[in-house]
C-alpha cells in the first residue's frame, strides 16, 4: 500500500495535498522540549535510538502529519566522518582536514548507525499509511559548514571539486543506510545553494545531487526522492531539468512565484510555497489567507504542503493544528 506522500510524488496523483513540515520536530514543541532538558545537548537526542525515534513521532502525535522525518540533522555525515560536532544551538565544527575524507566507509557507517536504528524503531511504531523520510545535506551545504567558507571563489578549484566528489560518496551511503533502514522517501537539502553564482551552480550543486540522485533511483527505483535546491531563483528550472528524470519532487523556497513555476518545471512534483512567517502567531485570518490561495493554486498538480524552509521556533503550537486541520478539510472536499 501506498502512502498519501508516496502517491503524491511517485504516481503524481494530484489533489492528495499530503502535509509535512520541515523541522517539524524541534523547540516549538513543549514535548520535544521535556526530552531536551532531560538529556546532554542535541547529539544525544538525535543518536540515541529511543529518544531520536520518540521525537519523530511527536509531531505524528500531536498534529498527525502525513509524514514523519527522521530526528537527526545533516552534519551527522561531517561528525560520523571524524570532524568535531557540538550544537549551541548553531552548529559548531572542529577544523576541517581534507583527510576526513579518508575515512573508511565501514567506520562512517558505524558511526551513523544509531541513524538508522531509530529509524527501525520508528518505522514499527508509525502507522502505516504514514511515510517516513530519510535525508542528507547536499555536498555544497554540508562543505560550506565543514570548511567555514561560503564563496566557492575563494576555493582551490581543483581540491574543493575533489572534496565535493568525496562528499557525494558519503551521501549516497547515508541515504541508502537510511532506505534499508526502512525510509521510504528521501530529501536532499541544499540549505545554501543559494551561494552559488551561475559559475559554479553547475559543479557544487546540480552536478553533485544529479549524480546522489541517479544512484539512489537506480538502486531503489519505488523510493521517493525529494530535493530542495534552496533559494537558487530560476535556475530552479534548469536543476530540475538535471536531475531530471530522477528527482520526483522539488521543494519550493519561496523566491520564485509558483505560477512561473508550475508552467516551467513540467511533469515534477511541488513542495512547499507558505512563508513559515505566516503561521507563527496563531492568527487564523491570516493563515487562511495565505494558506488558500496556494491550494487554489496548486489543485490538479501533483503537490505536497509543507513551508519554504523550517518552522520557526516560536511557532504557536495553536497554527500547526489549525494549518493541518485546515489543509485536510480542503482536500477532503475536493474528494
Ligand atoms: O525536519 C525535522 O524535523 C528533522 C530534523 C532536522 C533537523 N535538522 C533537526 C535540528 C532536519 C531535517 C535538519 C536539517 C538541517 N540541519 C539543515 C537543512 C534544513 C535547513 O534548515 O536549511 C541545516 C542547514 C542543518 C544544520 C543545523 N542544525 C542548524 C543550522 C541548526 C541550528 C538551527 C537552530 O534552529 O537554531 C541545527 C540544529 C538543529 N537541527 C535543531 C533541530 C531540531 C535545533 C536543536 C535544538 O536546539 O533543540
Amino acid at each position: 500500500m501506498r502512502t498519501l506522500l508516496q502517491r503524491t510524488i511517485l504516481d503524481k496523483e494530484p489533489n492528495l495535498y499530503p502535509i509535512w513540515l520541515m523541522r517539524q520536530a524541534g523547540r516549538y514543541m513543549p514535548e520535544y522540549m521535556a526530552i531536551k532538558n532531560a538529556s546532554k545537548g542535541f547529539l544525544d537526542m538525535a543518536l540515541t535510538p529511543s529518544k531520536a525515534a520518540e521525537i519523530t513521532l511527536q509531531p505524528i502525535k500531536a498534529f498527525d502529519m502525513d509524514a514523519a522525518i527522521i530526528f537527526s540533522d545533516i552534519l551527522i555525515i561531517p561528525y560520523a566522518l571524524g570532524q568535531g560536532l557540538d550544537y549551541n544551538p548553531a552548529p559548531v565544527l572542529g577544523r576541517f582536514d581534507p583527510k576526513l575524507f579518508d575515512t573508511d566507509m565501514e567506520t562512517f557507517l558505524n558511526k551513523c548507525e544509531p541513524v538508522y536504528e531509530a529509524i527501525r524503531q520508528t518505522r514499527k511504531e508509525l502507522d502505516a499509511s504514514k511515510s517516513l523520510i530519510g535525508f542528507v545535506g547536499a555536498p555544497w551545504t554540508l562543505y560550506r559548514y565543514m570548511t567555514g567558507n561560503n564563496k566557492p571563489g575563494t576555493m582551490d578549484p581543483f581540491a574543493s571539486r575533489d572534496h565535493i566528489q568525496h562528499l557525494v560518496r558519503y551521501c549516497v551511503k547515508h541515504l541508502a543506510g537510511q532506505i534499508e533502514a526502512g525510509c521510504d522517501t528521501v530529501q536532499v537539502f541544499d540549505s545554501w545553494a543559494g551561494d552559488l553564482s551561475e559559475d559554479f551552480i553547475i559543479d557544487y550543486c546540480f552536478d553533485p545531487t544529479a549524480q546522489i540522485v541517479s544512484e539512489i533511483k537506480t538502486r531503489y527505483p519505488d523510493v521517493g526522492v525529494i530535493a530542495f535546491p534552496r533559494l537558487i531563483g530560476r535556475e530552479i528550472k534548469n536543476f530540475t531539468a538535471w536531475c531530471d528524470p530522477y528527482v520526483d519532487c522539488v521543494s519550493l523556497s519561496g523566491d520564485v512565484p509558483t505560477k512561473y513555476l508550475y508552467k516551467h518545471l513540467g511533469s515534477v512534483c511541488l513542495q512547499g510555497g507558505l512563508d513559515p512567517d505566516s503561521i507563527i502567531k496563531f492568527d487564523k485570518v491570516k493563515i487562511l489567507n495565505e494558506l488558500v490561495p496556494l491550494l487554489d493554486r496548486m489543485k490538479d498538480m501533483a503537490y505536497v504542503f509543507n513551508l519554504n524552509h523550517g518552522i520557526d521556533r516560536h511557532t504557536d503550537t495553536n497554527s500547526v493544528r489549525f494549518l493541518v486541520e485546515t489543509i485536510k478539510r480542503y482536500r477532503n472536499n475536493l474528494g
